[in-house]
């Protein structure tokens, strides 16, 4: 387990912006006075909590008691479900008035202190990181655009999965972040690629890349999912070359048994995230509710070594502030003794994976069906998240061509740049339209190649581009609906409407 005080010393790693960005004044003030509640203030303009017109909220949520699998008859039995009632804001209750107190009153960047104390314990009861600390956020779209910020300059290098969660590395890639490109295969970050990007860094293109963004559980597009022997191995080369590591992780939760085997042991712990290898302090953990409980909470929370803590406060208290005071006490009440409880948490994301692993099974079934019958595309089976990454036999098609290997001389730097030798990419532009025309939108590969200069490939990600993501997140409806006529386009958009030769 690491202490703190064992962590590296990791402050090289900040950027430039962080370093000269000092703590907004008016924001310490008010952690001033939240430590010290005696102090008699005439310092904040804090509008007088008794001209709020809020007294109590109800928050109505499901009740896990009458049933081991909660999701399911919360699903099943619709408006009759049971429920349970969080209230704040009892004027019976003086800790539930204050609480809807503070959330309705001006904060400060880190989060309300009874929301921190509940995903501390979150955090203790998933991982193993007693010595690090916990930041509130907008989700893990914020999170990860501030964790950027915290890290990067213009001019830096980031590692990456070849195929990423598209907009965020955009992010990044703005305010003059460059992205190296890591092969992925079945089971996410290949670790001898990582190295070997690693080992053969010349000098010449700048400061090594000095940190990996990746999503390790039902990785977003491909649905891959990291061994722990990858963590292990990933963690250690974090180590040997000094990077830190972004665990984005909202799929953290949505865990599957493979098809066909026996049901895991419910009491199945869940995976050994990157956090809990880090006896560095050199893993910054993002964590989101969304895939949970609501996206439209706008609610998650960055687990960090001390160090970075308040600099991302820092950043938080110049921009977004802290997150909306509803979020932060609906989740603290749910979480809370009055609430599910930490246990119950527990209860209803298991029961979450059972119901997503129904739909993936019930698209796997279509999948097999009407598509993987065709002949002209497959897919893995995802032990995580919410996609199905499928790969397209662009090859087969009459009209398909590849050329050798080339590069051109548009690189940066003067660094030769490898070009697309196949029209693999074109094909599924085409492809796409195709299923748009037949009434299905899909989501091309294109839209999560990670964007970078083309120098750091032996072979253009454009060749490499002939996959569809698609999520089983939805209904049957819509599964039932969608698959059926991605199996139609694909046997029309390859003029073969019966079974291909699939000698090659
Ligand atoms: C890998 C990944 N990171 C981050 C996000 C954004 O999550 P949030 O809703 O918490 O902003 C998503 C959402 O789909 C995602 O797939």
């Amino acid at each position: 387990m690491a202490e703190s005080s064992n962590f590296v010393d990791l402050a090289h790693h900040l950027s430039p912006e962080t370093l000269v960005r000092k703590a907004n004044p008016l924001k310490d003030l008010i952690r001033v006075a939240l430590e010290n509640p005696h102090l008699v203030t005439l310092a904040n303009g804090n509008p007088h909590s008794s001209l709020s017109p809020f007294r109590r909220v109800d928050f109505e949520v499901a009740s896990l008691t009458a049933t081991d699998d909660p999701v399911s008859s919360w699903r099943a039995l619709g408006p009759s479900a049971p429920t349970q009632s969080l209230a704040v804001g009892d004027p019976s209750d003086a800790e539930s008035t204050q609480l809807l107190r503070a959330s309705m009153q001006y904060g400060h960047g880190a989060g309300l202190e009874q929301v921190l104390r509940v995903v501390a314990d979150l955090n203790a009861f998933y991982h193993t990181a007693p010595a690090h600390v916990v930041t509130m956020t907008l989700g893990n779209a914020d999170a990860i655009t501030k964790v950027f910020r915290l890290l990067g300059a213009p001019g830096d290098y980031f590692l990456a999965d070849e195929f990423t969660f598209g907009p965020m590395p955009l992010a990044a890639d703005a305010h003059g972040v460059r992205w190296v490109p890591v092969r992925i295969d079945a089971g996410g970050i290949i670790p001898k690629e990582l190295e070997r990007i690693l080992e053969e860094w010349d000098p010449e293109r700048g400061r090594r890349p000095h940190v990996l963004y990746t999503t390790p559980c039902g990785q977003n597009p491909t649905g891959s999912t990291l061994s722990l022997e990858r963590r292990r191995r990933i963690y250690e080369l974090a180590q040997r070359f000094d990077f830190i590591i972004v665990e984005d992780d909202p799929y953290y939760f949505l865990q599957y048994d493979l098809p066909n085997t026996p049901p895991a042991d419910p009491a199945k712990p869940f995976p050994t995230s990157f956090l809990s290898l880090d006896v560095d302090g050199r893993v910054i953990r993002i964590d989101s509710f969304s895939k949970v409980l609501a996206p439209g909470l706008r609610l998650g929370y960055i687990t960090t070594a001390p160090l970075f803590r308040p600099h991302l406060v820092n950043l938080i208290d110049f921009s977004t502030q802290n997150p909306s005071g509803l979020p932060q006490v609906l989740l603290t009440q749910l979480l809370g003794p009055g609430g599910w409880t930490l246990a119950g948490f527990d209860r209803w994301v298991r029961s979450l994976r059972h119901d997503y692993q129904r739909r993936r099974d019930h698209f796997l079934a279509l999948f097999e069906t009407h598509v993987a019958s065709t002949g002209w595309a497959v897919a893995d089976v995802p032990e995580a998240g919410m996609f199905f990454w499928v790969r397209v036999f662009v090859e087969r098609h009459p009209r398909f061509h590849a050329s050798a290997p080339c590069t051109d001389a548009n690189g940066s730097g003067g660094q030769a740049r490898v070009v697309a030798r196949s029209n693999a990419k074109e094909f599924m532009a085409e492809l796409f339209e195709a299923c748009v025309a037949a009434g299905l939108l899909v989501c091309p590969a294109t839209i999560f190649v990670l964007p970078t200069d083309g120098t750091f490939d032996s072979e253009s990600i454009d060749d490499r581009s002939n996959f569809l993501r698609l999520t089983f997140a939805g209904s049957e409806e819509t599964m039932n609906a969608g698959i059926p006529i991605l199996g139609k386009v694909l046997n029309e958009f390859f003029g073969n409407p019966g079974k291909p030769d699939q000698s090659d």
